[in-house]
């Protein structure tokens, strides 16, 4: 049995299009503990000032003052928590056309060196590596890859370089959207994406090799 993290970047609750395709993701991952981290309900602590000094420290092989080492036993565990999952869900509304301001505040204080990467002979190397990462982003505007908007998302493409850089490579993504616009097209959206996961489940179901 994996054990995955659900991070959900949507303060909609039930109201959450990206939810509604996860929660049938979810449903359809038998034998899967999955635990959520509700972003906009969590407790992140603020990552400013004298807590910033600590990164630098520990990139340059100091240790982190003492002022603040409270603050990084806290955010280790963050990092810890974050590391200890065999995978992620993660269900990320565009918002002007990159992620939720609360998202990137998680990211800013799990992407540590040392703790998710670190620098080797001046290449950096992603501690989160062997693991996948199943996306789940919605959108009002249908942004999608390869489509005529692609060139306003930085979304997708974030979390796709974020993710790389923390060394997860295997990713999948689910895209709902358009989410706003008649109902007919907001439908076709949502079957599309239900139909993704579908697909998206079985493949996940074969065999590795065959
Ligand atoms: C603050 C804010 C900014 C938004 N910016 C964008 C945007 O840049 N592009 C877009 O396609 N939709 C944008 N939207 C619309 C949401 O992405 C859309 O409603 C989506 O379905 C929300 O996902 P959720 O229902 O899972 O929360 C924005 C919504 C909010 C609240």
């Amino acid at each position: 049995m994996a054990r995955l993290l659900h991070v959900d970047a949507s303060p909609r609750r039930g109201r959450s299009r990206s939810n509604m395709v996860a929660d049938r993701l979810i449903a359809g991952l038998d034998g899967h503990e999955v635990e959520q981290l509700a972003l906009f309900d969590a407790d992140l602590p603020a990552f400013d000032g004298a807590a910033i000094e600590g990164r630098y420290a520990l990139i340059e092989g100091r240790p982190v003052d003492e002022a603040v080492r409270a603050d990084w036993t806290a955010i280790g565990r963050m990092v810890d928590h974050f590391l200890s999952f065999d995978g992620w869900i993660m269900t990320v509304p565009m918002w002007n056309f990159g992620i939720p301001y609360r998202l990137k505040h998680y990211i800013d204080l799990i992407t540590q060196p040392g703790l998710a990467f670190r620098v080797v002979d001046g290449q950096g190397e992603g501690l989160a590596a062997g693991r996948r990462a199943i996306l789940v982003t919605s959108g009002a505007l249908d942004i999608r890859p390869g489509g005529p908007m692609a060139a306003y998302d930085f979304q997708l493409a974030y979390l796709e370089a974020w993710l790389g850089f923390i060394g997860v490579t295997e990713i999948d993504a689910i895209h709902v959207r358009p989410t706003y616009g008649d109902e007919a097209s907001v439908a076709a959206a949502m079957d599309r994406a239900y139909a993704d996961v579908d697909a998206l489940l079985s493949a996940l179901s074969l065999p590795a090799r065959v």
